[in-house]
């Protein structure tokens, strides 16, 4: 498994790729050890290089499974979580001790498919629970999961989470309002929001605080992923206003943004931060994603520095890449890395 790119979504196994070949390679199963779905967000902990995920289906309990593949590639075993309603759980978070779920009421209603007055099977239930979960990256058993309870909301990306002492601190992309079906309505666009949760709280009802770190909406939320699982003063995401398109830094020190606005309405999607090669400070690097544009039905490359967030360059493509893509920087190392 090091060494190799899986091309990844949310419903079966990852397909091993020759990534600077576009070739696939087929399913990756771990051999044979991976038997249910696979999430299309991993975390990769740089400090043990092991790679953390979970895979969840909408038919049978437990509806989520977790799983933590070694740095030599070798898959433990699979922990059943065990949720009592099927969900969309798009994404989670790590900490150097504890994996993050988040167990949120976007629910798969079957009935629904059959329903034509309905736009699919997925379902936000606003007057229904809404909590995050606490595991030992280790654990053996789900049951050992602590639930914090938090106001109903859905999160598709998180930004990052760590410990502080007894507490452990998540950032994510909050939707307030969801409806999966009508994702270019305002308002749904989410918001970075930090929660802190409590350690130390027993009981029913475990602790924790909510705060909105920025009225300014955005998706999408990276780091400099050398600090996945540890604190990270930078986060970036892309806020797609339908007034203007902008990439957006927040500094949780200072509680400041930086703002490049692209002062346009055409759309872009995620930008990943790539970090200068021989980088002395968090946020010495570049930002690095599409823009489209409407009016040429065209996509451009377009990079940001990341310290000052100012335009260093715009790249035109033949042609559009499509809307809502997630990306991936490789170097040539990591590329010349891949086994054969
Ligand atoms: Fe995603």
């Amino acid at each position: 498994m090091p060494g190799n790119f899986f091309a990844l979504m949310e419903a079966q196994a990852p397909y091993w790729i020759v990534a600077d070949q576009l070739k696939t390679k087929g399913r990756y199963t771990f051999d044979d050890t991976l038997t249910h779905s696979f999430t299309a967000h991993p975390k990769v902990d740089p400090r043990t290089e092991e790679m953390i995920f979970f895979g969840y289906n909408m038919e049978t309990k437990p509806f989520v499974n977790y799983a933590v593949v070694d740095k030599y590639g070798k898959k433990g075993p699979s922990v059943g979580i065990n949720l009592d309603r099927p969900i969309m759980m798009h994404d989670f978070a790590i900490t150097e001790n504890y994996s993050i779920f988040l167990d949120l009421p976007l629910i798969f209603n079957k009935k629904n498919i059959f329903d034509k007055s309905k736009a699919g099977f997925f379902e936000f239930k606003a007057n229904s629970y809404a909590r995050i979960g606490v595991l030992p990256r280790h654990s053996k058993d789900g049951n050992e999961m602590r639930w914090f309870k938090i106001k109903t909301c859905y999160c598709f990306h998180t930004a990052n989470a760590w410990e502080d002492g007894d507490f452990i601190e998540l950032y994510l992309a909050r939707y307030e309002d969801f409806d999966l079906y009508a994702l270019d309505e305002a308002l749904h666009i989410p918001k970075l929001y930090r929660y802190r949760l409590d350690l130390r709280t027993e009981g029913v009802e475990l602790a924790v605080e909510e705060k909105e770190v920025s009225p300014i909406p955005v998706e999408f939320p990276v780091i400099n992923e050398s600090l996945m699982g540890i604190r990270s003063r930078f986060m970036y995401g892309v806020s797609l206003r339908k007034e203007s398109f902008s990439v957006v830094k927040f500094d949780i020190d200072t509680n400041q943004t930086l703002v490049y606005d692209f002062a346009g309405t055409d759309l872009g999607g995620e930008f990943v931060f790539i970090p200068h090669p021989n980088a002395r400070t968090e946020d010495d690097g570049w930002l690095i994603g599409f823009r489209y544009i409407e009016a040429k039905d065209a996509s451009e490359v377009v990079i940001l520095k990341a310290n000052d967030m100012t335009l260093q360059a715009v790249l035109d493509l033949p042609q559009r890449v499509p809307q809502g893509f997630h990306g991936r920087w490789l170097t040539r190392q990591m590329l010349n890395s891949q086994t054969a």
